[in-house]
């Protein structure tokens, strides 16, 4: 089974998102459990941005033995220094440059000619090479650069030493098709590009930063950077707990797995929403309150049954501590009963009925009915017939 290796960058392209910056212990805190979570690499931040960011990459490398750890610089000597500042104390430092290649961002942002484009990467590729073994290129706005230039600009970059290339789709604009077409393109100018990791790196400004890593995969790429509950600039980046999940729970079709510890997700996503005061939509894949709760009687009534009926992974193998049968206006009997029983109750049929009648009651009323709710309701229905059942303390 083929490797896809983690890269990931809550750190950075998510820390620098309104409303996510941590303070150095915080990126700490966060660095272990991703460093738990088994993630291949960590970019720790932008040292150039700011003290507190230079502050932050070195705290981060002084502290994670287990895994690479990527600082981020432009093309630019100034940059590339303050991340090799940065990253001195690494066990096993990336330096990772990057440079706008689209025409849009070489003549408004960068007002640069493609002919200076072209030795800006050579130049810097070369320099920050030269004091770090490992360096990533970046070519900003990939997706939006043409093919040809790409492919130079690339071409550059790996003469001067780069073996990780990371195509972003820098504003979420790409569908998956010509996303995948980009690398299978490249991968052919660098005749295979062996030697050379090239990387994915998706926005979601149009939901498909998922989709678009995925088609990456399907294109040969093997590195993979996403960001914990998908935070990252404007609409985030594609979700790390959502990709790995994926190419585990489908390894079978698409050949690729990752070294990620599935059980870690829950607490690495609940930690950064801890640090950040960022809670995740209920809704949220793998990780959102709702993803491992069922209401719709029909829901639990197969869940009872056979778990696999509706959902294609268990609460558990991602770190959930524990599926819900959520009591509402939609659930069933079945569900209630299993409740009743966890909580202590056997109770019979007509009871059972009683019971029902009255949970659907309160859950027209309100949204959701508690366990202390179903408790009182089952003590007053089986203490009203005499018989109550109840085979546990309260
Ligand atoms: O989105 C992007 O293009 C980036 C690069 C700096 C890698 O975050
Ligand atoms: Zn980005």
């Amino acid at each position: 089974m083929d490797i896809v290796r983690i890269f990931d960058t809550t750190l950075r392209d998510g820390e620098q998102s309104p409303g996510f910056s941590m303070s150095v212990p915080e990126k700490i805190r966060m660095a272990h459990q991703l460093e738990s979570l088994g993630v291949d690499v960590i970019e720790s931040g932008f040292p150039i941005a700011s003290k507190g960011d230079l502050e932050g990459v070195r705290a981060v490398c002084r502290e994670i033995r287990g895994c690479t750890v990527a600082a981020l610089a432009r093309a630019r000597r100034d940059d590339i220094d303050a991340a090799l500042e940065g990253l001195a104390a690494a066990a096993h430092p990336r330096l990772h440059t990057f440079l706008a290649t689209s025409d849009l961002h070489l003549h408004y942002k960068l007002r640069l000619t493609r002919e200076e484009c072209l030795e800006a990467i050579s130049n810097n590729v070369r320099y920050a090479r030269e004091r770090c073994a490992e360096v990533e290129f970046s070519a900003e706005d990939a997706s939006r650069t043409e093919i040809g230039f790409l492919c130079e600009a690339v071409g550059r970059a790996v003469k001067a030493g780069a073996t990780i290339i990371n195509l972003p789709d820098t504003v979420g604009y790409a569908v998956p098709e010509e996303y995948a077409a980009m690398f299978r393109h490249v991968i052919d100018y660098l005749d295979g590009a062996n030697g050379i990791t090239l990387s994915a790196h998706c926005h979601d400004d149009l939901g498909l930063g998922v989709a678009n890593t995925l088609a990456a995969v399907q294109a040969g790429v093997r590195q993979l950077e996403l960001t914990i509950n998908g935070i990252g600039e404007r609409a985030g980046n594609a979700a790390l707990e959502e990709v790995v999940v994926l190419l585990n729970v489908r390894q079978a079709t698409l050949g690729v797995n990752t070294n990620v510890h599935l059980d870690q997700l829950y607490a690495a996503s609940r930690l950064l929403t801890e640090i950040t005061g960022a809670q995740v939509a209920p809704n949220k894949a793998i990780v959102g309150a709702n993803a491992f709760a069922h209401e719709a009687g029909i829901h639990q009534d197969g869940i009872l049954k056979n778990p696999l009926t509706y959902e294609i992974i268990s609460p558990e193998a991602v770190g959930v501590p524990k599926r819900l049968l959520v009591l509402g206006k939609h659930s069933g009997r079945n569900a209630l009963r299993a409740t009743l029983v966890d909580l202590g109750y056997q109770p019979s049929q007509e009871e059972l009925d009683e019971c029902y009648k009255r949970v659907v009651t309160l859950a027209d009323e309100s949204k959701n009915v508690t366990n202390r709710d179903v408790l009182a309701i089952a003590h007053q229905v089986m203490r009203k017939r005499g018989s109550e059942t109840k085979v546990a303390a309260e």
